[in-house]
């Protein structure tokens, strides 16, 4: 048991873009196997692939994907980068508020255009070497964000985290929880809190996963627990990731976020945010210029199951061979639900929605939320550890001049 045990997020393989699908973790472990760079926007879409530098690495991945699939057909270079602009902005038109997206898509337009002048075959070659290396880079920054967090930590913390920054959010090891695993091994973490994070349960489905898998304690928590372990003072500071910094320090994150923020602020307790300088976009002065993302209401109205059946008799096995004889079978349900069985090998897997809200009502279902720049104690970067005012700072890390001191 150890991080070594968590699985990689993505990767290239016999030319095509593979991943763990998130979407259904921990109960089932699925890969998707990408072979087309609409398939992996699917996937991004469906969340299959998430966490902003996860999303930076797959829209370098998908860009390599078209480059190296539908692209090579192209045999003019006008042409080709033309249509790899096309590509890659449709992949960072995915999803709109992780800029790590599009700094994943516009590195890769960078990187074909400054080398246009290089032969077709061999560019796309190119291509294909930079994607891996924005994968592999990732794995490196985040390994310098644990170091740089842990040594904010003091010996026994007991830290609480919100959504899922961990390795599964990025190419490998992840931000905030990278924070953690890395004062683990120093010996100073005595258990982490973990937010099961509504609507999507990234917190109670990853998070929760992850930390098993590295055999970090933990304990689980409905989002609404974090004031009262805060009052009782079983709370030395909170983690969390990023999906947007703007240049004056506001931080767009999973939604509830800023409520963890103002919390500490009201207990006394530090809020880190742990990120990749990849995650600061300097052309937003301020988070009031963050698109949100707006996800689908069945989010709320209900809940989304899935999972295996491993029949224990012939008979039961029997009956499901029946029911999916001709393909995936839809149960008919009442008031709404669904559930789909489908064989899996020997098993069969069911995915299914509850409603549990009446039909028929209205839902607000932002993504993210932004934390104003006040409430932040430090962003944790691979370059160093920023904090207030961060309008310098972060514009010295991010145009990589020099690093950010610690004020
Ligand atoms: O909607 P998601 O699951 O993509 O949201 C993820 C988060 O909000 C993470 O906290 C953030 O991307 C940082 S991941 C290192």
């Amino acid at each position: 048991m150890g991080i070594e045990d968590i699985p990689r997020t993505i990767w290239w393989e016999d030319g095509k873009v593979y991943l763990v699908d998130q979407s259904r973790l921990p109960l089932q472990g699925d890969l998707l196997a990408c072979n087309t760079y609409e398939g992996l926007c699917h996937a991004i879409r469906g969340m299959a692939v998430r966490g902003a530098p996860a999303l930076g690495v797959a829209a370098a991945l998908g860009v390599a994907l078209w480059a190296t699939t539908e692209g090579a057909s192209i045999d003019d270079t006008a042409e080709f980068l033309s249509a790899l602009d096309r590509v890659a902005d449709e992949i960072a038109g995915t999803r709109p508020t992780a800029v790590n997206l599009a700094w994943g898509a516009e590195r890769m337009k960078r990187f074909a255009h400054a080398h246009a002048d290089v032969e077709l075959e061999r560019l796309r070659e190119m291509i294909l070497q930079e994607a891996l290396d924005v994968r592999a880079e990732d794995e490196k920054r985040n390994r310098m964000i644990g170091a740089n967090g842990a040594a904010l930590l003091g010996p026994g913390s007991r830290v609480l985290t919100h959504c899922n920054a961990g390795s599964l959010a990025t190419a490998y090891y992840g931000t905030a929880l990278g924070v953690i695993f890395s004062a683990y091994e120093q010996g100073k973490i005595e258990g982490v809190w973990v937010d099961e994070t509504r609507p999507v349960l990234q917190g109670a489905r990853l998070t929760a996963w992850e930390l098993k898998l590295a055999g970090i304690p933990f304990k689980l928590i409905a989002d609404n627990v974090a004031a009262s372990i805060m009052r009782a003072g079983l709370v030395d500071a909170v983690i969390v990731g990023a999906d947007r910094i703007a240049a004056n320090g506001d931080v767009a994150n999973k939604i509830g976020t800023y409520g963890l923020a103002v919390l500490c602020k009201e207990h006394g307790i530090p809020f880190y945010v742990a990120a990749p300088t990849s995650t600061v976009d300097l052309t937003l002065r301020s988070g009031d210029e963050i698109v949100i993302e707006q996800r689908d209401p069945r989010e709320v109205t209900g809940l989304t199951v899935t999972g295996i059946i491993e029949p224990d008799t012939p008979a039961v096995s029997r009956a499901f061979d029946t029911l999916t004889a001709a393909g995936p079978y839809d149960l008919p349900l009442q008031k709404g639900h669904q559930l789909q069985i489908d064989r899996k090998g020997a098993a069969y897997r069911f995915d299914g929605w509850f409603r549990v809200a009446p039909p028929n009502v209205e839902v607000h279902n932002p993504a993210f939320d932004v934390t104003p720049a006040d409430y932040v104690t430090a962003i944790i970067t691979e370059r160093g550890v920023a904090r207030k005012p961060y309008g310098d700072a972060l514009a010295v890390a991010c145009d990589g001049s020099g690093a950010i001191h610690e004020l």
